[in-house]
């Protein structure tokens, strides 16, 4: 019985290893790297990160089973597979939502994405060495910057190699392609990491900012700071859109799928507080060295890593050679890291047109994958470069920030409640328990996560989201 194979004709993953990989290269993304330190410096440190591995318990782990266990119970992407659970009813509207959701994510994504790709030349190149004679070395690295945002043929050309590799990476197919990709790439990724660790946690005034990172601020956790944190969990374990439906519905029949889950959410987690590790150490460094205000440095937000980081690279022992090595290594973690994350929103997208349209990978993976590159062209422009699409513009906000923000704070949740719900009074737990069982006999936590997963997860996300809309209507 354990040995049922998966809807075979699709493809599947060559080992749980491979799955693992790929979820995990899903879920380690900009969000990790650069959205939750900034995340935590912007909300009180060490009790943001006590609040995150709450809603990640609580919340987060049992939607990334419950996702998996809809994947491989389904063998679809996220609308296929519901259509097929629940046949005749309109459950499968929450896969539409993700679909569509992926579509968003991807288009804004793939922009800093590709902003990544153009550092991470920039800095193999040398252009993060400080020409002689340069003084002023923020407005040095801040008209580097600008002058990538203000160009939208440079913009725009970034996006297009991004998404190229993307599409190149899903149009191989599951094995070929995904699963070979992120064999080699989570590794270097993980290589690179440490790499950048041992350099950050070594600089002058690093312990000072291991210590403003790690230690709780009770102060400064309010509403506003939970509802950012579960936002966050969803976003950086890429849930609430069905990567994991579809991911999962690769998995053959015989793998475990709570562990499975675990070792994503923990692989996760572990790896947004390393790169906390990196961050901080070297924002100290900055306010040692120069005396630059804290607040300053952390409400550069989007600008802490293409314009403050930058800045203190040149100033790194080491000279000019450790500039080079430092900073093409820091953006090709960056690199690295999106494009893990992107391949697996357009495999959402391509998995649907694949099982549901009837269209051949190849096909599917290019016609997702350059219309995802044109709705993406507005939200590269939206920095500055065309003024009705940028802040203060047509929309009051700029097109990025605004699909980021319905992505961010209602989308995914809005996504992760029709899951969980889905689950726990839709399908049912015991057919998804049963699914579990068939590789898992001895499900320990199960009462547990029934719990969460019926009650829990859904109250906790409905309070949220309400908390949400109202913070965006009423400002
Ligand atoms: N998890 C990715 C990150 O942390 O950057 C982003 C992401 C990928 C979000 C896939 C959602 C998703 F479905």
């Amino acid at each position: 019985m354990n040995n049922i194979p998966n809807n075979n004709h699709r493809g599947g993953w060559g080992s749980r290893l491979g799955f693992v990989l790929a979820a995990a290269g899903s879920a380690v993304g900009l969000g990790n790297i650069w959205g939750f330190p900034t995340a935590v410096a912007q909300n009180g440190g060490g009790g943001f990160v006590l609040v995150y591995i709450l809603c990640i318990l609580l919340v987060a782990l049992p939607v990334m089973l419950a996702e998996m266990v809809i994947g491989r119970a389904g063998e679809r992407n996220p609308v296929g597979a519901m259509k097929h659970l629940k046949p005749g009813t309109p459950w499968y509207w929450i896969g539409v939502l993700g679909v569509v959701t992926g579509f968003v994510i991807l288009s804004f994504y793939s922009v800093i994405a590709g902003w990544t790709v153009y550092y991470f030349i920039q800095a193999a190149g040398g252009a993060l060495v400080v020409p002689e004679g340069v003084e002023d070395t923020a407005g040095y690295f801040g008209g580097l910057f600008g002058e990538m945002i203000a160009n939208p043929g440079y913009e725009i050309l970034f996006v297009a190699i991004f998404m190229l590799m993307t599409i190149l990476i899903v149009a191989a197919g599951v094995r070929k392609g995904i699963e070979r990709a992120v064999k080699i790439m989570m590794p270097m990724l993980a290589i690179l990491l440490l790499a950048l660790i041992l350099r950050s946690v070594t600089l002058d005034g690093a312990g000072e900012g291991v210590r403003f990172y790690l230690i709780p601020n009770i102060e400064a956790l309010n509403a506003r700071a939970v509802t950012l944190a579960l936002g966050q969990a969803f976003f950086s374990m890429s849930l609430g859109m069905g990567v994991m439906i579809t991911y999962g519905s690769y998995l053959s029949k015989d793998e475990c799928l709570p562990s499975s889950a675990g070792y994503v959410v923990a692989t996760d987690s572990i790896i947004a507080i390393l790169a906390g590790l990196i961050v901080f150490p070297v924002i100290f460094f900055m306010v040692a060295a120069h005396g630059v205000p804290l607040e300053n440095l952390v409400a550069a937000g989007a600008g802490l890593v293409f314009v403050v980081f930058p800045q203190i690279m040149g100033e790194l022992p080491g000279g000019d050679a450790a500039t080079v090595l430092f900073g093409s290594a820091f953006f090709l973690l960056l690199v690295l890291a999106a494009l893990t994350s992107a391949v697996s929103l357009l495999e959402v997208v391509v998995a649907h047109f694949v099982d549901d349209w009837k269209l051949p990978r190849k096909k599917a993976a290019w016609s997702a994958g350059v219309i995802i590159f044109f709705l993406a062209i507005p939200s590269a422009l939206s920095f500055g470069a065309v003024g009705w699409l940028s802040e203060g513009g047509l929309l009051g906000i700029s097109v990025f920030d605004l699909l980021y923000t319905l992505t961010f704070q209602i989308f995914l949740p809005l996504g992760a409640l029709g899951l969980a719900l889905f689950v726990g009074w839709g399908w049912g737990l015991e057919h998804a328990s049963e699914e579990i069982r068939h590789s898992t006999p001895d499900f320990r936590l199960e009462k547990a996560w029934h719990i969460m997963i019926r009650y829990v997860a859904p109250v906790a996300i409905i309070v949220i989201l309400l908390n949400q809309i109202h913070a965006i209507l009423f400002g």
